[in-house]
């Protein structure tokens, strides 16, 4: 298995290249097959779970074409099977099949997701959503199946923000007959990236990024050419990474708008942000301050930023405390950290931050996807050498994060034997 070494201690100077967004990625794929038309898709990030996407929708006989490392065109005029099975048990994001396949041939099936581990992650308010437009659904087998004999548009109240449920319905609901309205709707910038999509594909979506959504259904979707917003939570990655390492990152091609809630609390941590039209720039000279963060729904402080942030707040002066909000099991990597030395409790929704001097390289594991960057970065702060495993979840959504570590001065490489590890060691003794 792959593993990152890192030797820590090093700030991280540079200029690094934001990609496109995961989880718009995710959705715009999905809905890139309800149409018979081609669709184009640029800035699209090559990570596992985007690939793992592809290769679904391929399974379904639609016409998948990479042109370019981040370039994809989608046909899925021959779209032959409706029930996904292989390729994306582990993508959560698989749901979002549901909702293309039942808007367009209403039906669809797909295996329950997992993807990561954080909480309970239900999806009843999708299923609440496709109901209430008139479809059934069923789980069997560990199969969620949902078909309608047609979809007619509703008023869907969401009981809970959810980006999955919110998208899911309006990718139903974009085909029905008549108007849906999606009142406590996600607010996401990929869910204003994800209505924009649908929107070039003839779609008539009004009101993304507000709490209420009003989807006019029309007949038929068609191609479009469309470039996939930067993502956000890779940006703030890097921005946390500057913070800890007390470096001086840009961080380029990105919308400084979307990064607002993670610049002010850099802001309140001592560190100074330089936005410009595409670019935000974080200097961290000295140590960092504590402060308080909830996670919430955007515009608040994203929850696939919480463990970047607590681990940036275990080497601040002071007591932070850290609450979790959205997902009740994303405090997992604490232990971990533990081991590297942080002060932290953790009681229920809460952790507890006792600020320590620095911490001290250990062998841990990454137990999700955004709480192993937040390892790396502790890594790379850390004193000595430091191996990070299950890297695999790290790869589901960061394009060439160790390469791109690398070009900030970061010590890391990524091995898969005992053997280079010593070579690492040696390199950088
Ligand atoms: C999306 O997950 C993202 N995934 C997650 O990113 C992200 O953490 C999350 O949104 C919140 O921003 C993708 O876009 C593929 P939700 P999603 O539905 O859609 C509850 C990452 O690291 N809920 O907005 O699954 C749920 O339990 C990943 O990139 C219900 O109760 O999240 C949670 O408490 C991890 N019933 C809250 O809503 C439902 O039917 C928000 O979840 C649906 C959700």
């Amino acid at each position: 298995m792959e593993k990152y070494v890192i030797k820590g201690g090093v700030p991280l100077v540079g200029e690094v290249e934001i990609g496109g967004a995961k989880n718009a990625a995710l959705a715009i794929l999905a809905a890139a097959t309800m149409t018979d038309e081609t669709v184009y898709i640029d800035n699209m990030p090559d990570e596992s779970d985007t690939n793992a996407m592809l290769q679904a929708i391929a399974s379904t006989g639609a016409f998948v074409d990479r042109v370019g490392r981040h370039e994809v065109k989608i046909n899925a005029s021959q779209v032959n099977n409706f029930t996904i099975e292989d390729y994306i048990k582990k993508i959560r994001a698989s749901y979002y099949l549901l909702g293309a396949f039942l808007g367009k041939y209403k039906q669809a099936g797909v295996v329950l997701p997992s993807g990561c581990n954080i909480g309970l992650r239900p999806i009843d308010q999708h299923i609440k959503g496709f109901t209430a437009l008139g479809a059934q659904v069923n789980i069997e087998h560990g199969i969620i199946d949902a078909h309608a004999d047609r979809l007619v548009g509703n008023h869907i109240y969401l009981d809970v923000v959810s980006v999955g449920a919110t998208i899911n319905i309006m990718m139903a609901a974009v085909l029905a007959e008549g108007k849906t309205i999606i009142e406590n709707a996600a607010k996401e910038p990929h869910v204003v990236d994800f209505a924009n999509f649908l929107n070039s594909m003839g779609a008539n979506i009004k009101g993304a990024g507000t709490d209420v959504i009003r989807i006019r259904g029309v007949e038929k979707l068609h191609g479009t050419e469309y470039t996939i917003i930067p993502d956000q939570i890779e940006a703030g990655t890097f921005m946390l990474a500057a913070a800890a390492t007390k470096g001086d990152i840009t961080v380029k091609n990105v919308i400084p708008k979307h990064l607002e809630s993670i610049s002010a609390k850099l802001v309140e941590m001592g560190c100074q942000i330089h936005e410009s039209d595409d670019a935000v720039r974080v200097v961290a000279t000295r140590r960092l301050q504590n402060t308080h963060v909830k996670t919430l729904p955007y515009p608040g402080y994203p929850t696939d930023m919480q463990p970047q942030i607590t681990v940036a707040l275990g080497l601040a002066s002071g007591i932070s405390i850290v609450t979790e909000s959205i997902f009740e099991n994303r405090f997992k990597y604490v232990d971990e950290l533990t081991r590297m030395g942080a002060n932290i409790k953790v009681e229920g929704s809460t952790a507890i931050i006792e600020g320590v001097d620095m911490y001290t390289g250990a062998v841990v594991s990454a137990p999700d996807l955004r709480a192993g960057a937040a390892l790396v970065i502790a890594a790379l702060t850390a004193e000595g050498y430091s191996t990070i495993e299950d890297i695999q979840y790290i790869e589901r959504g960061y394009e060439d994060f160790d390469a791109k570590l690398r070009e900030l001065g970061g010590q890391i490489e990524k091995v898969d034997c005992d053997r280079d590890i010593q070579k690492f060691k040696m390199k950088h003794a």
